[in-house]
């Protein structure tokens, strides 16, 4: 299926044999109301209780469903042709709820909220840092942190897994591209500042009751305090940076160095919001997916095993490296199935800026819309054995039959993650890297039930690293 031939967007266009009738094609219809809404509360609580269940049900009631949170509408949009074509059409921007909320995070002026000609401008400044032929650059970093993870455990260790999956995420990203040092006390301190941060972002997103939050409360403390910590890390590593008077060719260079549209340098607060603005979401989105490879490998031997028995037909006796990435099929399959069944961001929104029409339905100006990765990588009209964990439903042969955008764990369109070359590349090699050493078993206090937040996480993930 493609976003040309989708029956939905054909209807909307009015070809085909079966099309409505001219008058029914002027007047997009009503999306259907979700089943199920709470008087007051709507569909907030059913987000709330179990959001990947109900969104995932949503395929059920429509293409395009409608949904009561409070008194809000939201759209909620349930095919893969019709996301993609959400992603790619200029009547969407960036805004909603989620991105509101992100913004007491992200901060007003940072690229993943901006709209319009500043993030265009700020997509320019970034995307060099990015670019395909530029990331073989961060090879030899890639491969110390991938190595380094690996070596750090000892045989029959318990591993707590969002610890170090963090630990390596941060410091790939920061080494990379800010050529920041001494980064694990920073990568702990970012670590326990998102959790919280971002767990408390995920709870004022789905219930919107702005005083409540601002009450004295233990739990809104904590989160003030996450908060301020989060951008006091960012402070310190823009001041060090600043201090040290080099300019070394990467991305914290870039953002110190940016002009706004007259040509002036950019303000102070741009700068800090852009630097929240790539490191928060790129530990938390690889840290998350790092934890979802390590439960994969203990969950599934045979695949771990492939892994290895891969690594070692290309690299024989030597450690991985980065240039062997590109030929480890298997493994990167693994890493593309992981992150189908357990996409990182797994809800994205947007908001209409005009009066428009999705698939045959009215979406009025100003109407928030919504959508879940994890549904649509989880839709049994789009996967065969939608919830088996396939890795080789990747191969050629097989990933033709896979509808178009089916599978877009990093969206598409202009707010395309930046980072999915860069994100793919660490993601195979610290794979490859911890399967060649260790096998692992889960330990009886470990929990990898999903955590739902901002991103998809297992729990509590605790491993036993046994030698290979
Ligand atoms: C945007 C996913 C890693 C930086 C996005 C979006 C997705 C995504 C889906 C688009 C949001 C939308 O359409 O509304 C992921 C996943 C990752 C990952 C699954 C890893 C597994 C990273 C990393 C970085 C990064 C490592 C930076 C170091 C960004 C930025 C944006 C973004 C700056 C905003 C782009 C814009 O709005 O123009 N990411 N990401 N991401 N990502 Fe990633």
């Amino acid at each position: 299926m493609t976003v040309e031939s989708s029956p939905e967007l054909s209807d909307a266009g009015g070809q085909g044999a079966s099309a409505p009738p001219a008058a029914a094609l002027t007047q997009p219809r009503v999306p259907p109301l979700a089943g199920g809404g709470v008087p007051g509360l709507g569909h907030g609580l059913k987000l709330v209780r179990d959001p990947l269940g109900f969104l995932g049900r949503l395929r059920d009631e429509g293409d395009v469903v409608r949904l009561r949170l409070g008194p809000k509408t939201v759209y909620a949009v349930t095919t893969p042709a019709l996301t993609g074509a959400l992603a790619l059409s200029p009547d969407f921007k960036i805004d909603g709820p989620l991105w509101e909320s992100l913004e007491g995070l992200l901060g007003k002026e940072g690229v993943a909220t901006a709209n319009g000609p500043r993030h265009r401008r700020q997509r320019r400044t970034i995307q060099p840092a990015f670019r395909l032929d530029v990331i073989p650059e961060y090879g030899p970093i890639m491969e110390e942190e991938a190595h380094g993870l690996a070596g750090r455990w000892q045989p029959g260790e318990t591993i707590d897994c969002t610890a170090e999956s963090f630990r390596v995420a941060v410091r790939i990203a920061a080494r990379c591209l800010l050529r920041g040092e001494y980064m694990d006390e920073r990568a702990e301190r970012l670590s326990v500042a998102l959790a919280t941060v971002f767990r408390g972002m995920y709870r004022r997103m789905v219930i919107p009751a702005g005083p409540l939050y601002r009450l004295p409360l233990p739990a809104n403390r904590k989160f003030d305090r996450a908060l301020a910590d989060l951008h006091l890390l960012v402070d310190e590593i823009i001041d060090e940076r600043r201090a040290s008077g080099q300019k070394p060719d990467d991305l914290l260079t870039a953002l110190l160095e940016a002009k706004d549209g007259n040509g002036d340098p950019i303000g102070e607060q741009e700068i800090h919001d852009q630097v929240v603005a790539i490191l928060t979401p790129g530990s938390e989105t690889v840290a998350s997916t790092i934890m979802w490879l390590l439960q994969v490998l203990a969950e599934h031997p045979e695949h771990a095993d492939r892994v290895r028995e891969e690594v070692e037909s290309v690299a024989g006796d030597r450690p991985v490296a980065f240039a062997d990435v590109r030929r480890l099929t298997h493994t990167n399959n693994v890493v593309v199935e992981a992150m189908r069944l357990r996409p990182a961001v797994w809800i994205l929104t947007r908001r209409a800026v005009a009066e428009t029409e999705l698939g045959g339905y009215r979406i009025p100006a100003g109407a928030d819309i919504v959508y879940s990765p994890y549904a649509i990588q989880r839709d049994p009209r789009s996967y065969d054995g939608h919830l088996e964990f396939d890795p080789d439903r990747w191969l050629p042969e097989r990933a033709k039959d896979v509808p178009k955008y089916a599978m877009s764990p990093f969206s598409v369109g202009n707010r395309k993650c930046p980072s999915d070359h860069f994100s793919m590349a660490q993601l195979s090699l610290v794979t490859a890297a911890v399967a060649t050493r260790w096998r692992f078993e889960q330990v009886s206090e470990s929990n990898d039930a999903t955590r739902v937040g901002i991103t998809l996480r297992p729990h509590r993930l605790l491993l036993r690293a046994v030698p290979r």
